[in-house]
């Protein structure tokens, strides 16, 4: 049998092969409150401008209420052979309040009807993305504050370079989760825009009133050409492209936690909340929740990828290619949405190891840039030649096995003759740190301050 949307030109229905491929109800009944939503608002227009009558409109809107408990309540029936949410929506529409159901679709297509829905639904993953981001922010501000003193190993090519504080390097996410936020946002305010009333590609001949459904839906204005409006998928590349961003910091947190939580460093406690076993070595306990969200970004990047090439040689207007937008999105925002989760619950509960960390810190003649400066500073040495001098006295402290504060004074001076006992007061880490204190640098009052700013950012 032919099509009940489009049957009038069609002898025959199609093939079962022509079905599978065709439909996309399997996931875009993800869409279903935002398409009753869209309904509802085109409705309430066409009976406000005399398109249809204020009965049939009060009709429409039962129904489709009645609809949205149906699927709601999981009794509604959806159909492979309906295609899609727009297609299954309408005809059980049509099955509860009869002929009415068939005014709905005037001065519409699906065509502006799925860019709708689709923007409905992407755009409450913006909010549940700043909102993820604002709950990790929260969590990294506390990690911060409990931490702003202790000196840990700050590294470069993974190799200990100077120590820094444990507080400044949670507020190095911050701001990275900040940025990816601040993505969202821009690109949550671009997207706003209401494509319902572009109907298939040109506009309508109805007088209708798009300012007035855009208004309903919680846009900023209705899109302001028919083409672009059922064309326009930037919203979705948008949300995707800061996500993959985003899901890009989160990998190299959760990296840097799989690293740290190793009996190798021990820098930080993941709690056993966050944390697996294993089968056969009992006393195992791996990071699994930290190797998952490093890999999630994987999924997200191809999600990009992905949509990017569907895109990519569409002429305009709409063609059936975009289709397959939705679930790209989908799974990307599944996947965005479960990696920050995870990652705030784990930050709340890990332990920083501070004897580890503060240990660690010291090693590896971390406070060689010290005192390299300290020569430059209190004996008016070039700094070239001073990082030469300190070179020779890290080779030296190499040879002996030890650390750079265990070289005697004696053992220096043959370095060089003027380093006086006053040196030995910069090679310690807590010295160290507190002397980074340019803007931005490491010092446990910077990073108070830092803390001090979020926090009121974030109220
Ligand atoms: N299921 C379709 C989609 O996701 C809805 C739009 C179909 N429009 C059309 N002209 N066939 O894109």
């Amino acid at each position: 049998t032919s099509n009940a949307m489009w049957g009038g030109r069609f002898a025959a229905g199609p093939d079962a092969i022509m079905e599978a491929i065709n439909a996309s109800i399997s996931f875009d009944k993800r869409m279903a409150a935002q398409d009753i939503a869209g309904s509802r608002a085109h409705a309430a227009m066409l009976a406000k401008q005399d398109i249809i009558t204020d009965k049939d409109a009060e009709t429409i809107r039962e129904g489709l209420l009645t609809v949205l408990s149906e699927i709601e309540s999981g009794t509604f029936e959806y159909s492979t052979a309906l295609e899609d949410i727009h297609m299954n929506v309408e005809a059980r529409l049509k099955e509860i309040i009869g002929e009415p159901a068939g005014r709905l679709h005037t001065g519409r297509s699906r065509n502006d009807q799925v860019a709708t829905d689709f923007k409905l639904w992407t755009r409450d993953q913006f909010d549940a993305a700043i909102s993820g981001l604002t709950a990790l922010m929260a969590a990294l501000l506390e990690q911060a504050e409990q931490g702003a003193d202790l000196c840990m190993p700050g590294f470069t090519h993974l190799q200990v370079a100077q120590p820094v504080t444990w507080g400044h390097h949670m507020m190095a996410y911050v701001e990275m989760f900040a940025r990816d936020r601040s993505r969202f946002n821009d690109a949550r305010a671009r997207m706003n825009e209401s494509p319902l009333g572009a109907a298939a590609l040109a506009g309508t001949g109805f007088p209708i009133d798009r300012d007035m459904t855009a208004a309903a839906l919680g846009f900023d204005r209705p899109s302001a050409n028919s083409l672009d409006a059922v064309s326009d998928r930037d919203f979705a590349l948008e949300f995707l492209s800061a996500a993959s961003i985003c899901a890009t910091h989160l990998s190299r947190f959760a990296e840097e936690l799989v690293i740290w939580s190793s009996a190798q460093f021990k820098f930080v406690t993941i709690s056993d909340r966050f944390s697996t076993g294993s089968s056969i070595m009992p006393q195992k306990k791996n990071p699994d929740a930290a190797e998952l969200i490093r890999a999630k970004v994987g999924r997200i990047n191809g999600s990009l990828v992905g949509l990017l090439t569907v895109m990519k040689g569409l002429p305009l207007a709409y063609s059936k290619d975009m289709q397959e937008d939705k679930e790209q999105v989908f799974d990307a925002a599944d996947s965005l949405m479960l990696a920050l989760a995870a990652m705030t619950g784990m930050v709340g509960d890990m332990k920083p190891n501070a004897p580890q960390l503060e240990a660690a810190a010291a090693t590896g003649f971390s406070t060689a840039t010290d005192l390299a400066d300290w020569l430059v500073r209190e004996l008016g040495m070039p700094f070239r030649d001073a990082h030469h001098v300190t070179g020779a006295l890290v080779a030296m402290a190499e040879t002996n096995g030890v650390d750079l504060p265990e070289l005697t004074l004696e053992q220096m001076q043959t370095a060089c003759a003027d380093i006086n006992e006053n040196v030995f007061e910069v090679l310690t880490v807590q010295k160290s740190v507190a002397s980074r204190i340019s803007y931005g640098g490491t010092a446990p009052a910077n990073v108070r301050a830092q803390v001090k700013r979020w926090k009121a950012e974030l109220e």
